[in-house]
């Protein structure tokens, strides 16, 4: 399988319980190697940006207000078919659906407040990778 790059977001809930190391664990653990990493806050508008593709959604009021209530770690994980073993590594959306073991499993609170995003596709990842990183910050 090709070597992948994803865009990970280790949302407002997790950093707030401190969970950014048990999270990253779980993602090293499964062969995903974290190239970049930073910590940041989100405005509304970039969140309302990044999350551009729900706009129509009922909940895109509640989930950017939660993206931009503090801080979040934005991340890129590499590796071999990195989208989706990253989405297996963080369980299904709802935590009530995901799987014993997943990230969301263990940690997220409900299907806002998740504790991960993570991208669902090669061509979504470059482009998620691309909201928030310059190429010379990856280092493989
Ligand atoms: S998925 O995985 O894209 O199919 O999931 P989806 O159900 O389409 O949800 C997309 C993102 O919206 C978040 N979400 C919500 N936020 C607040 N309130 C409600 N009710 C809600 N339902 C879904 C969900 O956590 C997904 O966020 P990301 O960051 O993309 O995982």
């Amino acid at each position: 399988m090709a070597i992948e790059r994803t865009l990970s977001i280790i949302k407002p809930d997790a950093t707030r319980r401190n969970l950014t190391g048990k999270i990253n664990a779980k993602f090293e653990d499964a062969g995903l190697r974290i190239v970049a990493q930073k910590r940041m806050k989100l405005s509304i508008e970039q969140a309302q940006q990044f999350y551009a593709v729900h706009s129509a959604r009922p909940f895109f009021g509640e989930l950017t207000e939660f993206m931009a209530s503090g801080p979040v770690v934005v991340q890129v994980l590499e590796g071999e078919g990195a989208v989706l073993k990253n989405r297996e590594v963080m369980g299904a959306t709802n935590p009530k659906d995901a799987a014993p073991g997943t990230i969301r499993a263990e940690f997220a609170e409900s299907v806002g407040e998740n504790s991960v995003h993570g991208s669902d596709a090669p061509e979504t990842a470059a482009q998620e990778i691309a909201f928030f990183f310059a190429g010379t910050e990856l280092v493989g």
